[in-house]
């Protein structure tokens, strides 16, 4: 079976976790799964993501909207089309609609410029299925600040997570707006009070159903 599901949603939603935990379910039923990521998922990738990610680079607008894309356009290149050309389930831990939410309305106040060089990058690769992960973002960037208290950054956070609260409610308003334009792909599940197998289990109701697996 060929698909391409992507997890969204603001820092601290649980997309890492719950995308390793839908992957092992595929995994147990056959299905060939390539679990991934952005930004990374190739070695050039990782590269941006490095500089996309460091908090001592300043980096301008466009510059952070055309890495996030050429990070893309390596990714739909060497990861993506190659599994989708060899019928494989992909699933990747944030794509386009990172762009849209984060750089689109979280930073321009508008997703239409980053739509446009995205569609470039990706060439028509949009994905299957979108699941979105929401959480108010003063719930999830405690998450994180809680889970990654060992990283090397001050406070743990990246660049991008260490903007202020208004940066990170406008992305998650930007999601619920693509949830509105792309209503056919995307899928929203409320995490702010779930238990981590509670989101499991709903992600995974989403995908049987959507992907009409036959689990028995
Ligand atoms: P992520 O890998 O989800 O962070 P972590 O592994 O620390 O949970 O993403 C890193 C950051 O990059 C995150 O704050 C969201 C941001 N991002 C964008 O702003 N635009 C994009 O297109 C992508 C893919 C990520």
């Amino acid at each position: 079976m060929r698909a391409f599901i992507t997890l969204e949603g603001p820092d601290g939603s649980g997309k890492s976790t719950q995308a390793a935990l839908l992957a092992e379910r595929l995994r147990q039923l056959d299905f060939p799964v390539v679990l991934t990521r952005e930004p990374g998922g190739t070695a050039v990738g990782d590269q941006l993501r490095e500089i996309l990610l460091d908090p001592d680079n300043q980096l301008a607008v466009m510059t952070e909207v055309l890495l996030m894309a050429a990070d893309r356009a390596q990714h739909v290149e060497e990861v993506i089309k190659p599994a989708l050309e060899n019928n494989m389930i992909v699933i990747c831990d944030r794509y386009v609609d990172s762009s849209l939410a984060y750089q689109g309305f979280g930073l321009l106040g508008d997703p239409r410029q980053v739509k446009a060089i995205n569609e470039v990058a990706i060439g028509g690769v949009w994905p299957t299925l979108t699941v979105l992960l929401d959480v108010q973002p003063e719930v999830g960037l405690r998450r994180h600040v809680l889970r990654s208290s060992s990283r090397t950054e001050d406070n743990g956070l990246d660049r991008i997570e260490q903007r202020d609260l208004s940066f990170h409610q406008r992305v998650r308003e930007g999601y619920h707006e693509l949830q509105k334009i792309y209503q056919e792909r995307f899928a929203l599940i409320d995490t702010t009070l779930l238990e981590i197998e509670t989101v499991a289990e709903k992600v995974w109701e989403i995908v049987v159903q959507r992907l009409e697996i036959k689990t028995r």
